[in-house]
């Protein structure tokens, strides 16, 4: 099979995957879809949250000097124009076919042709890509408002409520998770590019002198936060932006870049946002955002070294990153036997489900005891109770969630009050006492 067809073929399987199991559904598919919104089912909310979980922790919970924030979606509108958005670059160019009418970004057309009729493209024209809503019941350009393009914005108008109210000194960041939305003219690759999305954005404020000196550092930070998680050292790089890639805030740039199979895409921006900020916001608000050394008494603006994820972006790049097939079949069951095998091998901390447990068969005898051990896990694991369908089907079902641990109550178990618990990485089975589970389990998923 040539290159591209498997990589067409890797993005086919995990868009099934993700909606066979519970991760990612298309929205409103009940009406035929509206495109390129997507939302996570049970096991992908469960996915979704662990990844901003993560984030969250590290960012800080293990940070002495980074809080968090949760700021409002809807803003002034004057929030927009002080950072630029309404009148510098938040714009792409956008070019129209002349034939089929079909609009697209421009920087994303190779041979200035339509790639879908191949006729003549009409000459580029800037798009803004802020989304436009009314609030009130007069919808007229008073009651105009933006749902917020970048989540940062909302840290940025908070940055002297934080620093007094949490007596924050600089170098000190502050983190927020939250919905951004973008009226992308070109949304695509799955959950890649929509045009509503999670943002996980850390803004760094920092003396002017010692710029770089953080930025080098957060990059560093960052990479190894995914690498941490599991992802390929050979499918992540860091890219430096070119001059002309630049957004307009920015006066340095690098993208964490994942091997996707659609190509090297950006998944994490590292931004030297130098005083764009804080400047703007306080010419346009009147309000001094400068910051006061506390031994000199000289004040300056500080500057802004942002760390800009996606949880949507990482999601995807986490669950592309995990999928193996196996050939041939690894479960010893007879149905699985030459059958391709999917396993899931997601970071732990990652995992939707941590612990499945399973009857061995739906036999009254059984129930209670699995009842009984489930009850006992739930409250410490997510765990999921799963009685349908033969145990090697169960195993499979679980390998293509991720779950890291399978245990079976089976009729020994009435006898010795121990149960088989499964590894999905090295599919090795050990009897463990139920009395001894929760310890057992704690340990191994700490690992
Ligand atoms: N505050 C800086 C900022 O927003 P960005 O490079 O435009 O920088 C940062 O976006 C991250 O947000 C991207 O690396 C990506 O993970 C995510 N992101 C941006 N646009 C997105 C979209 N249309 N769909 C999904 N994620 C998106």
């Amino acid at each position: 099979m040539a290159k591209n067809d498997q990589n067409n073929d890797l993005m086919e399987k995990i868009v099934s995957l993700t909606k066979r199991r519970g991760f990612i559904f298309p929205s409103s598919e009940i009406y035929g879809g509206f495109g390129s919104s997507y939302d996570y089912g049970p096991i992908g909310a469960e996915l979704k949250n662990n990844v901003k979980q993560a984030w969250w922790d590290e960012m800080t919970k293990f940070q002495d000097n980074i809080v968090g924030l949760n700021s409002a979606v809807l803003m002034s509108p004057k929030v927009w124009e002080a950072s630029g958005h309404l009148t510098e670059g938040f714009a792409d160019m956008l070019a129209e076919c002349k034939k089929c009418k079909r609009r697209f970004r421009e920087d994303h057309i190779e041979e200035g042709k339509c790639p879908e009729c191949g006729s003549e493209l009409s000459e580029g024209r800037k798009f803004n890509l802020m989304m436009k809503t009314f609030i009130g019941s007069v919808e007229d350009k008073a009651a105009t408002a933006y749902l917020r393009a970048e989540t940062c914005q909302g840290i940025f108008i908070n940055f002297e409520n934080v620093r007094e109210s949490m007596r924050m000194k600089i170098p000190f960041g502050i983190a927020q998770i939250g919905k951004a939305f973008r009226n992308e003219i070109t949304p695509g690759n799955f959950t890649y590019r929509t045009r509503e999305f999670d943002q996980m954005e850390m803004q760094f404020f920092v003396h002017p002198d010692e710029a770089d000196k953080w930025f080098d550092y957060w990059k560093d930070e960052r990479l190894k936060w995914y690498l941490g998680l599991g992802i390929k050292k050979e499918n992540i790089r860091i890219r430096e932006q070119k001059k002309d890639e630049l957004a307009h805030y920015a006066k340095k740039a690098v993208d964490i870049e994942y091997r996707f199979p659609f190509g090297w895409q950006e998944i994490e921006g590292i931004h030297n946002r130098g005083d764009w900020d804080l400047s703007n916001h306080s010419k346009h608000s009147g309000k001094d955002l400068s910051y006061a050394d506390e031994k000199t008494g000289k004040k300056f603006i500080p500057y802004v070294i942002e760390t800009s994820a996606g949880a949507d972006r990482s999601t995807l790049t986490f669950l592309i990153n995990a999928y193996e097939e196996i050939s041939g079949g690894r479960t010893t069951t007879t149905e699985s036997i030459k059958e391709k095998e999917v396993v899931l091998r997601l970071n732990k901390k990652l995992s939707p489900v941590k612990v499945a447990i399973l009857p061995l068969s739906k036999k009254e005898e059984l129930a209670k005891k699995t009842r009984e051990t489930f009850d006992l896990i739930k409250v410490k694991f997510e765990s999921q109770y799963d009685e349908t369908g033969s145990i090697g089907k169960r195993y499979r079902r679980h390998d293509e969630i991720g779950t890291p641990y399978c245990v079976t109550v089976d009729f020994e178990t009435l006898e010795d009050n121990a149960v088989t618990v499964r590894d999905r990485d090295t599919m090795k089975q050990e009897r463990i006492k139920i009395k001894e589970l929760t310890e057992y389990l704690s340990k191994k998923l700490s690992q």
